[in-house]
């Protein structure tokens, strides 16, 4: 009873559906890099494993971007999911999360063009929609096992054999995700990686199908959802969008109207769960009401936001009945009990920056 009344007054603590199941609250941890996996592997270590069950009182925890295959790689030390060993090695790590109660998703992804020859097979150049002048950035060590920001290769075009390889690339993964445990798949169709440079007419300037005007664009992402549909129950796929923002070289701040189109499609699909991070934590203006209100009232699905969420702002959007969930990135890693933090009104650490992308347990799982 008087847990009940707790949740009532605390609308974070409710559970949530999503696809299908139920989440015992509505607290997400946000896909995060951390750059702790081995290269060799890209299978959870056993700290991999402790710092994602610190933070297992979450409803939902969605993991790191996870690479499709070899050629999707764009930052080193981070996790894979294409190969059958690597579906074997991730399931004790799904078991040992479900046994919390918590859900979780892989953040399936390819880096497209955020990426070097360093941690390419081959010492191939990776691979995007089109060939532009570089001035993004991507991170990996150097021969003394220092991490470091590297500005990326010159990328190739994809051909359109290069295009349907890629699909059955993140079709293959996702397979091999759900098959390993994992109750969702998440495209991670946002933030300047592959999917993104497809939507976005700053880094996508081809000039056939795939290339041109908003539904050109979007064909990439698109065709891909048709094509995972016969592999996998879409219930058990969610997307990652990053509207009107601008990252690692991809700038769609003026782009509303892609939104608008994209959203109007994914709604038409049965997906699991739309996740939206919103533009203003990464430097950008606020998304506007107008395009908030479009997102929220066309796609009728489980809605997840993040971006820059304090518990007040989250709460308010929670009540607003208008989003399921928050997913909360940097306050996830300084405060691994967050939702502990909420419930009983305890004060926040802050995050170390110096160690988000390395320091093997130092600023991962020492808080
Ligand atoms: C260290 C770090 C790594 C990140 N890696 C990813 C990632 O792999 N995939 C992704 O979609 N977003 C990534 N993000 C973005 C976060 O998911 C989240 O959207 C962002 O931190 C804003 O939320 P916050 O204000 O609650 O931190 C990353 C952010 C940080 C700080």
């Amino acid at each position: 009873m008087q847990m009940q009344s707790k949740q009532m007054d605390m609308p974070l603590l409710t559970p949530f559906k999503i696809g299908g199941k139920t989440a015992k609250n509505r607290f997400v941890l946000a896909p995060m890099t951390r750059q702790r996996f081995e290269d060799e592997s890209g299978t959870p270590t056993s700290l991999v494993e402790a710092y994602y069950l610190q933070r297992a009182e979450a409803g939902l925890l969605i993991t790191e971007a996870t690479n499709i295959s070899a050629t999707a790689k764009g930052f080193s030390h981070t996790p894979n999911m294409y190969t059958p060993a690597h579906a074997d090695a991730w399931r004790s790590f799904t078991d040992s999360v479900h046994e919390t109660g918590s859900l979780i998703a892989m953040q399936l992804a390819h880096a497209g063009r955020l990426s070097n020859q360093r941690v390419l097979p081959a010492h191939q150049h990776p691979h995007a929609p089109s060939t532009m002048d570089v001035n993004y950035f991507s991170r990996m060590k150097n021969a003394e096992n220092v991490m470091e920001q590297v500005l990326c290769s010159p990328a190739v075009e994809m051909s359109i054999e290069a295009i349907k390889t890629v699909h059955a690339d993140f079709c293959h993964a996702a397979t091999l995700a759900l098959d390993a445990g994992f109750d969702f798949i998440e495209l991670h169709a946002a933030h300047g990686f592959l999917i993104h440079q497809f939507l976005s007419a700053s880094s996508n300037k081809r000039n056939d199908l795939y290339g041109g005007e908003i539904e050109n664009r979007s064909l990439f992402l698109l065709e891909l959802l048709a094509e995972l549909a016969k592999h996998v129950p879409l219930n058990k796929v969610g997307i990652r969008i990053s509207p009107v923002g601008k990252y690692n070289g991809v700038d769609d701040t003026e782009d509303e109207a892609l939104y608008r189109y994209l959203v109007k499609c994914l709604a038409k699909l049965d997906l699991a769960y739309l996740h939206v991070s919103e533009p203003n934590w990464n430097g950008s203006q606020p998304m506007s009401e107008a395009l908030r209100t479009h997102i929220t009232s066309t796609f009728t699905g489980c809605k997840i936001f993040s971006g820059g969420y304090q518990f007040q702002t989250a709460e308010e959007r929670v009540k607003s009945n208008t989003v399921d969930a928050i997913a909360f990135g940097r306050s996830f890693i300084a405060n691994p009990k967050l939702v502990k933090h909420y419930a009983e009104n305890l004060p926040l650490h802050e995050v170390r920056k110096e160690f988000l992308y390395d320091g093997a347990q130092i600023g991962y799982t020492d808080y």
